[in-house]
């Protein structure tokens, strides 16, 4: 039992299947775009202990050989020596221009492997095996690739659309419940920023999802991926429209910066959720929508459990002025001025640049006296 959805890019369009029981299917899927019955898999240690029997069997079924790379785990890996060590790999494999790449993992995994097919050989075709929520619903969609560097999170990279990306959502049964929820955080984003019919689905619902309700699973994933994939073939390169995907971005970039990326204290979908709660709070300040609108953003959050505000992030964190500094250092600064993704109610969000600057301080400094 599978979805698919169709992202589709003129000249780069792909399916993203959706199910439980797709990793065992994998050779049948990528089958039809093999020139020659072998691939190559890269994954982390953690997830190939997990899942890269299931997909190599998988493989196997259809007649397909594969070579595998386990890398450590951890954000971490999204750095030029793993991809000097991943390309170098690769060439000394002899992928070549037709073969594929499998990158079976969560996001860190998605973006250096999709990263190193991009630059490989000058770009070969690659496939996206996404094993956690966070992958499933966002980072595994729209080819958005890359690694970190020392000046900040995803500074090197690439668009390279995948070919193909098979989200087995039994899989998601594997994944611990802090990291569940966090990729959750993304999920609801996708219903603030575009859907209100699907976050009233998740008021009404999510609790099934968090569970291992296989069907809302199934449909938490569906609905983010169709709506990333419209929002991506409308504007691949973000030129526009793309920034959309960004909400809550800029108020989680500087926590995440402020909590120097340690995942023990935050994860990135943690911080979506919080900066979502932040966006609400400052559109309700500038007026665009009433107050009712964040304390529904709150009570979602708070009936799954998940990380609302400030005071859920544990140890000092740093003033009002230097999460502004923080915030100032965001890549979506264009021309000095911060970007913001606002919104006129639940399911009506927009980009803009002009916000003022005492209202995002006044946002932050009644968020941060509410930590006591
Ligand atoms: N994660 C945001 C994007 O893909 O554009």
């Amino acid at each position: 039992m599978s979805n698919v959805v169709h992202v589709g890019l003129a000249g780069r369009a792909y399916d993203v299947h959706i199910g439980p029981g797709v990793l065992p299917e994998a050779g049948s899927l990528i089958g039809p775009l093999l020139r020659r019955a072998r691939v190559a898999i890269v994954t982390d240690e953690n997830v190939a202990r997990l899942h890269l029997r299931t997909l190599v069997e998988g493989l196997e079924k259809s007649g397909i050989s594969s070579v595998s790379l386990s890398l450590p785990a951890g954000e971490g890996t999204k750095s030029w020596p793993h991809l000097e060590h991943v390309t170098g790999w690769l060439l000394e494999r002899k992928i070549e221009r037709n073969d594929i790449v499998i990158a079976l993992g969560g996001g860190v995994i998605g973006d250096l492997v999709g990263f190193a097919a991009a630059i490989l050989r000058r770009g070969v075709r690659f496939v996206q095996v996404p094993t956690s929520l966070l992958a499933q619903v966002d980072s595994s969609v729209g080819g958005k690739t890359g690694i970190n560097a020392p000046q900040g999170k995803n500074l090197i990279g690439a668009f390279h659309q995948p070919s193909l990306v098979l989200a087995d959502t039994a899989v998601l049964g594997t994944l611990a419940e802090r990291d569940f929820l966090a990729g959750y955080g993304e999920v609801v984003k996708y219903g603030l920023l575009g859907d209100s019919t699907f976050f009233q689905w998740l008021e009404g619902h999510g609790s099934r999802a968090s569970a291992g309700d296989m069907a809302a699973r199934m449909h938490i994933v569906k609905r983010s991926v169709e709506m990333k994939a419209e929002i991506v073939t409308r504007d691949e390169t973000e030129q526009g429209d793309r920034a959309l995907l960004n909400l809550g971005h800029t108020f989680c970039h500087a926590l995440e910066a402020a909590t120097h990326y340690d995942g023990a204290r935050l994860l990135h979908g943690e911080g979506v959720a919080i900066g979502c709660a932040l966006a609400f709070e400052l559109s309700a300040r500038l007026g665009l929508c009433s107050q009712e609108e964040p304390s529904r953003v709150r009570a979602l959050l708070r009936n799954m459990k998940m990380k609302v505000d400030l005071s859920d992030i544990e140890g000092e964190l740093p003033a009002v002025d230097a999460l502004i500094a923080l915030m100032g250092q965001d890549k979506k600064v264009v021309d000095g001025k911060l970007r913001f993704v606002l919104a006129r109610g639940i399911g009506a969000a927009f980009i803009t640049d002009d916000v003022p600057p005492a209202a995002v301080r006044a946002v932050l400094q009644e968020a941060l006296a509410a930590r006591g």
